[in-house]
């Protein structure tokens, strides 16, 4: 049975939550749609045609899409429909110095979702104006590679609560300011959802919602180019079902055997998501992290990853989510090298049509990469040679930890610009270095999906492990204490105002390290991702009930970034960012040309201290400027600017 996408309901809340009585202006909310429409109609045509053209007619696909939209909209509550206005009318408001997300685990931050409200004092005090849940809707049973194999997109998980608390949650944190985010898992559902059950059952209608074929023929011929994303939990990326017609049939499982892959070429499933997203929109949701997106399309001879196609799927759920739900943005996870990764924020014909938000993990790599080094070269590169300097309608997710693993994505290309550098030396020494088992190394962590064919290893561990904290804090060494905190702290600094929306990861604003009980939690033991995944320690904001732990000495450096962040322009996500090489391997610099002023931002990756000329920083000369985080005026030895191990320096020319 196709998806409800015909009349438009009506149905009794709509006429409570949406008069139809003409605003003000004497613009009805119809009529509103309707101008809605006609603008998204323009950007949807094009994709749909491209996606589907071939075997669909797209005037027909188009009417019952836009049916789709009337009948979410007729549901959308009053306030939303209001924060449509709003944003409509400052389309670029994600993009303010304000913004700043904190990501975090429902269970392991507050219990349950009606307990999130009493933690809002913490995340205003700290300054978040955008909470990230992690998977939270309803999950398969058992294994759920972390919530990411979703059950019932309708629901949400049971042990964590109900829509109807999901939605009340939604509506307090916005009230507080705070936008929610949650995730949207676009590659695949759980084999337990009712398209997967109803496909397993013989259904065709629903097996062409998935990517099934009678034998091994066309899986091999796929394989032969694909890559494996868990080759040690779950080789391979096909997976066969006995009991799926008489002969059984092979499903494409890129990830876990339990996540079938979406078919996006079947224009069901764009419709289907579509009226599940707008149906989590109109429960309070305005932020949607699109999981997994890379590998939304298919094609034979590829490795399936960053298909022009998946721009063009991008292209039209965000334009068709626009239509209804104006106030939502969303934020594309693929997790890619730099050529591939740009395009997640709109180029060529998708500019400002695509994801507004996109993780910018190449910068989370290159940061471990420099600390582990001591070395700045291959980052002021990358960063520099990768990225443009801004986007249009879009900026990057900054990140340094999340709670997924650090894939060390550094290419031949990249490391043969530095001397004595290669890609796969200095990946191995990455790995070695952040498992620590590398000569003087400071971190904490694990090895994650050791590829034997191709000496892949991924890494595991939390921000204040991997930074040092854990052995230093062991070893009672207060200098290798401080080294450690000054490291976190210069992270968060380079997150806050490398230009994009930082992502605070729960619990690395204290400083918490490596959690080993995942190793006794039978689902958990074999993904050492459970590592990085933590359960909040309140006690350790209290230095009384810890006097050692130093969570409260990071977390007040961690809120007074944010803060300086806050109140700085320069800082904002359309303000063009300008990696400089200035020579010099230990820093790491760039610029912020804010229109009548720059932040000029200047980060130490090594425990010596270095020195500057105003000059190399193109500070003008006659100006004074001061260090906006320390607020201290630029003061000069014989000359140089110093900077201290670690620090993380924003210069501005004081007024
Ligand atoms: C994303 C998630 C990761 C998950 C994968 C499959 O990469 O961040 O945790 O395993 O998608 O859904």
């Amino acid at each position: 049975m196709p998806p409800k996408t015909k009349a438009p309901r009506k149905s009794s809340t709509t006429a409570k939550r949406a008069p139809k009585a003409a605003a003000p202006t004497g613009v009805s909310d119809d009529r509103l749609f309707e101008l809605r429409w006609q603008r998204g109609r323009r950007d949807l045509i094009g994709p749909l045609a491209r996606l589907y053209g071939e075997t669909t007619a797209i005037e027909p696909l188009l009417d019952r899409l836009r049916s789709l939209l009337d009948q979410h909209w007729q549901e959308r509550p009053a306030d939303l429909r209001l924060l449509d206005l709003e944003r409509d009318l400052t389309p670029d408001w994600f993009l303010s110095e304000e913004m700043v997300a904190y990501v975090f685990y429902i269970d392991k931050f507050a219990g349950r979702v009606t307990n999130i409200a009493g933690h809002i004092p913490y995340l205003k005090d700290l300054g978040v104006t955008y909470a990230h849940m992690m998977p939270c809707l309803k999950p398969r049973p058992g294994a759920s590679d972390g919530g990411y194999a979703v059950m019932d997109y309708r629901e949400i998980n049971p042990d964590l609560g109900t829509m109807a608390e999901f939605q009340m949650a939604t509506l307090q944190l916005r009230a507080s300011g705070i936008s929610t985010c949650i995730d949207m898992v676009l590659n695949h559902t759980a084999k337990e959802h009712e398209w997967a059950v109803k496909a397993r059952a013989g259904d065709p209608f629903y097996q062409a919602f998935y990517r099934m074929f009678d034998d091994d023929t066309l899986p091999k011929a796929y394989e032969a180019t694909l890559l494996e994303i868990f080759p040690d939990q779950a080789p391979g990326n096909f997976t066969f079902y006995p009991d799926i017609g008489p002969k059984g049939k092979w499903v494409w499982t890129t990830f876990n055997e339990y996540q079938w892959d979406l078919n996006w070429a079947n224009p069901e499933v764009f419709l289907a998501i579509v009226d599940t997203m707008l149906f989590l929109a109109n429960k309070g949701v305005e932020v949607f992290r699109l999981d997994a997106v890379a590998f939304m399309w298919k094609k034979m001879g590829t490795q399936c990853q960053n298909l022009p196609e998946v721009h063009d799927i991008l292209q039209a759920l965000v334009q068709a989510i626009r239509v209804t739900a104006p106030a939502v943005i969303h934020k594309a996870e693929a997790i890619v090298g730099p050529a591939d990764l740009v395009p997640y924020l709109g180029t060529g014909r998708h500019a400002g049509k695509v994801s507004n938000l996109a993780y910018q993990n190449s910068l989370m790599v290159q940061f471990w990469s420099s600390l582990a080094a001591r070395d700045t070269r291959l980052m002021t590169y990358v960063m520099k040679s990768h990225f443009p300097e801004s986007f249009r309608h879009a900026c990057w997710a900054t990140y340094i930890r999340c709670h997924d693993d650090i894939g060390w994505a550094i290419t031949e290309d990249d490391t043969a610009h530095v001397p004595m550098m290669t890609g796969p030396g200095h990946r191995k020494f990455l790995a070695d270095f952040y498992t620590g088992n590398f000569p003087m190394s400071f971190a904490r962590g694990a090895d994650f999906q050791v590829n034997e064919e191709t000496r892949d290893r991924r890494t595991n561990g939390s921000f204040a492990s991997l930074a040092g904290l854990e052995q230093a804090c062991e070893a009672g060494d207060d200098v290798a204490v401080s080294l450690a905190i000054a490291r976190i702290l210069m992270g968060n600094a380079l997150i806050a105002s490398y230009g994009g929306v930082p992502l605070l990861y729960m619990g690395d604003e204290i400083g918490l390290t490596n959690d080993y009980a995942y190793a006794d939690i039978p689902e958990q033991a074999g993904d050492s991702r459970w590592m990085q995944r933590t359960a909040m320690d309140w006690d350790a904001l209290n230095t009384a009930n810890r006097i050692d732990w130093p969570g409260p000495r990071i977390h007040a450096g961690v809120r007074h970034i944010i803060a300086v962040r806050k109140s700085t322009p320069q800082l904002a996500s359309d303000v063009p960012t300008r990696v400089r090489d200035l020579g010099n391997p230990a820093l790491f610099v760039f610029d912020r040309e804010g229109g009548d002023c720059t932040v000029t931002c200047v980060f130490n990756f090594t425990e010596s201290e270095q020195r500057v000329t105003p000059w190399a920083l193109k500070l003008t000369p006659g100006k004074d400027y001061e260090d906006l985080l320390s607020k201290t005026p630029l003061a000069l030895t014989q000359g140089q600017i110093v900077v201290p191990p670690y620090a993380a320096l924003w210069f501005r020319a004081v007024e």
